[in-house]
């Protein structure tokens, strides 16, 4: 299984003083080095966290395998062909989200999404469609066109450890079983973490996971100490 890691949280800090620390790029670089599969950013129409000029270094600076995360509207269109990541994640956006909420409606927009994600397709971008996971939405997703289907894990993470988890994690290996059986691949994520991370490996058809919020809180801690240490050791000098 591999792993995609979702950066945006970098930006989110960086963001918060309007400087460039921490650098999304030295981040993105210390995921691959470490032995992440790619690098997934998010850039919203509100470019709350990730702004464009991250995803073009992320693309033409540090070369890594890039997932743009965006949703369905003209601009984004006109940016990705200009960008051409390796793949795109198309996924609902709601500007007063805190973060992504449901997957997409592919059922109710099959025909919108299918002439959306064409030129990307064309381009030879990989297309994905976030979806919750459910029959018909899946099924759906398989008309498009796009090559992938993310399933949205965030019901069963929020699900982990209660009487609803393996209800939760039902719909997403019958989900996974279905999308494989319709000949597309699939990925997923939202709200993994290092509890609930590991049942993915129940869903053999799961080929990348993406995950941002744990991993970039979780270094905070890893990393807190020797930044401290550092730090004092500077301090201290004299
Ligand atoms: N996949 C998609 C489509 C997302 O929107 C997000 C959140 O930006 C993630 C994965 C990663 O979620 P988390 O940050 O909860 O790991």
């Amino acid at each position: 299984m591999l792993l995609g890691v979702n950066i945006d949280h970098v930006a989110t800090l960086r963001n918060a003083r309007g400087e460039s620390e921490p650098s999304v790029i030295e981040a993105a670089k210390i995921c691959i080095e470490a032995g992440a599969n790619g690098i997934t950013a998010h850039l919203r129409e509100d470019r709350r966290h990730i702004v464009d000029f991250d995803v073009f270094s992320l693309k033409n600076d540090l070369k890594c395998r890039l997932n743009l995360e965006m949703a369905a509207t003209y601009e984004m269109k006109k940016i990705a062909l200009d960008l051409l990541p390796d793949s795109c994640c198309i996924v609902p956006e709601n500007r007063k989200e805190v973060t992504t909420e449901g997957g997409l409606n592919v059922f109710a927009q099959k025909k919108e999404i299918k002439e959306y994600i064409k030129p990307l397709l064309d381009a030879g971008i990989k297309v994905s469609l976030f979806i919750d996971p459910e029959k018909e939405q899946v099924s759906a997703a398989a008309e498009t066109g796009a090559q992938y289907i993310e399933l949205h894990t965030g019901a069963y993470s929020r699900a982990f450890g209660t009487k609803k988890e393996t209800a939760e994690f039902l719909k997403l290996s019958q989900s996974a079983s279905l999308a494989h059986l319709l000949g597309l691949n699939v990925n997923a994520g939202h709200g993994l973490n290092y509890r609930n991370v590991s049942r993915m490996h129940e869903i053999d058809k799961i080929e990348e996971l993406n995950i941002g919020h744990s991993i970039i809180s979780r270094a905070i801690f890893t990393g807190l100490d020797s930044a401290v240490k550092e730090m004092l050791s500077l301090v201290n000098k004299n």
